[in-house]
């Protein structure tokens, strides 16, 4: 669907999961793959692990497909790709994510992940680029998402549904994330509501709260993820250290290039995390 028209997750009578349903339509006409088992949406500095997977069957541009949105970020590949694993596995590769902070809704953040489900993928891998408060963590570093603080006060569910969400980032991924690389370490996510990068006070109130890294995303994808029935593995690239832990200023700029140089290592770590699953 051309996006000059009217996003569809725009009306509120749409129901979100028919809409996902026709993206699934969408990318299986689009790619000539009619089902994938897993998918994975990259985030800043993962860009690469596309072509570390496996072969690449298709690229459909996101705007073609049933409620997606133009990508609104610099860095951020506003495409969809099917790849076949060496195993014969069939991986969507998600580089189109749409933001909480681009004040879009809820429905067309979680979409992806919901198309995903429909597409037949059991296992969603989420990644992210994001600050870390850990001390001892360095720019560059990828780490596992133990959990979540969802700081965004938004829900993907829509209604009175009530899902739990106890080990939401799989523990069986992330030991199997940790056989391919032991040296992982691993934190829970605080998914702010951005776009701005968070004061050093409120770097400080997450960590109090038990937070270990701080973004702008992932948390409500998460969550959409576990209302659809999958597996979630959720892994942040460590761009930068969170304002206040660092002396510096943040700048995007820094993230992009940080995300640039670590895309080599950890997209290659990706791929064979895939490989292992
Ligand atoms: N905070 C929030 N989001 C981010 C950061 C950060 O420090 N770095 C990259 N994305």
């Amino acid at each position: 669907m051309p996006h000059t028209l009217a996003n569809p997750l725009d009306d509120p009578a749409a129901d979100p999961f028919e809409v996902a349903a026709q993206a699934a339509a969408d990318i299986a006409r689009l790619t000539g793959v009619p089902q994938h088992d897993v998918a994975v949406t990259l985030g800043s500095g993962w860009g690469r692990a596309a072509e570390l997977v496996g072969e690449t069957v298709a690229t459909v541009p996101a705007i073609e497909v049933t409620g997606f949105s133009k990508p609104a970020l610099e860095g951020h590949v506003g495409t969809l790709r099917s790849v076949r694993t060496p195993a014969g596995r069939r991986i969507l590769v998600i580089g189109a994510r749409t933001h909480f902070y681009e004040g879009h809704g809820v429905r067309r953040v979680v979409h992806s992940v919901r198309t995903a489900a429909a597409t037949g993928a059991g296992t969603m891998i989420l990644t992210n680029g994001a600050g870390g408060i850990r001390e001892t963590w360095r720019p560059g570093q990828p780490v596992l998402i133990s959990d979540h603080l969802n700081l965004t006060a938004a829900s993907p569910l829509e209604g009175a549904t009530f899902i739990d969400l106890t080990d939401l980032y799989s523990r069986r991924l992330r030991d199997l994330a940790r056989s391919v690389d032991p040296t992982l370490d691993e934190g829970v996510y605080c998914q702010f509501r951005g776009p701005h990068y968070e004061t050093p006070a409120e770097v400080q109130m997450a960590k109090i709260l038990g937070g270990h890294i701080v973004g702008m995303s992932t948390a409500l994808e998460a969550i959409a993820a576990r209302q659809a029935g999958m597996e979630i593995l959720g892994m942040s690239l460590i761009t930068n250290l969170a304002a206040g832990i660092q002396s510096t200023p943040l700048s995007h700029e820094e993230v992009l290039e940080a995300g640039r140089e670590a895309e080599p290592v950890i997209s290659a770590l990706l791929a064979r995390i895939i490989e292992a699953l």
